[in-house]
């Protein structure tokens, strides 16, 4: 809302934003990878910016430019992300894993251009599983951190999405977890979002639609009343 924009409650706070989404290499020219902009993740690490906090943003393959005034560390693949999370997430007072992580990567990069096998009509991938970042944070001890998930759905009833997105809550270990519904034409590269934060005890804590920085600076207001129930 307009009015949480103008507010400095992050003053002297410290807040990590991974935003965008990653690559997996297969060789030197081609990688697996998503339809994320970096959107939503830009705007609240811009949201929290202008709410007084330092912002350390995990940019992996933004889509959009960057924005002005952050601690910017770029990484490309999920082990890259993590790698710069491990650096930056200890002892930050907030958390938020916006960015598409890809769940698996290929099982080995190939050091030349695949060229087409001219026997075969097909190519079968093998792929390994990335690490969890998310939960990797969510199960071990981080107090003092609130920790964000995000969930990107394509489930299209409601009830059935808000169980997904509690479950992925509890699974994660997240403090809050915000999902919304993604398709071929919603979600990613529009500047416009539908939220449901989820909370602790999986009840609703906020619903938010609008712009992306608007709907951000609502995620915002509900880990700023996290934090200070936390702290009292
Ligand atoms: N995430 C992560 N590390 C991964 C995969 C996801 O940290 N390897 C984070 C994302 O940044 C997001 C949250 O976990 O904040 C949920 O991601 P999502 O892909 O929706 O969840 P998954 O557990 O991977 O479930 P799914 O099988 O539905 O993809
Ligand atoms: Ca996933």
């Amino acid at each position: 809302s307009g009015a949480s924009a103008n507010r400095r409650d992050l003053e002297g706070r410290r807040v990590v934003v991974s935003a965008g989404g990653t690559r997996e290499p297969l060789d030197p020219v081609r990688f697996l990878g998503n339809r994320s902009s970096g959107k939503q993740g830009i705007a609240i690490a811009e949201a929290a910016q202008a709410r007084g906090a330092q912002v350390t943003l995990i940019a992996a393959n933004l889509e959009v430019d960057e924005p002005e005034g952050c601690d910017i560390r770029r990484v490309s693949t999920a082990l890259e992300l993590q790698h710069a999370v491990a650096e930056v997430a200890p002892g930050a007072d907030v958390v938020v894993m916006a960015a598409a992580v890809a769940d698996y990567r290929p099982a080995s990069v190939s050091e030349s251009k695949i060229k087409k096998d001219q026997s075969d009509d097909g190519l079968t991938l093998e792929l390994v599983r990335n690490p969890d970042i998310l939960a990797g944070l969510g199960h071990a001890p981080h107090a003092g951190t609130v920790l964000v998930g995000f969930a990107a759905e394509t489930e299209s009833d409601d009830a059935r999405l808000l169980a997904l997105g509690r479950a992925k809550r509890e699974a994660k270990g997240a403090d809050l977890l915000v999902v919304n519904r993604v398709g071929w034409n919603e979600g990613f590269a529009s500047d416009e979002n539908e939220v449901v934060v989820i909370g602790d005890d999986g009840t609703i804590v906020t619903r938010a639609h609008g712009t992306k920085l608007s709907v951000a600076h609502a995620i915002l207001d509900v880990v700023v009343s996290e934090a200070t129930t936390a702290a009292s």
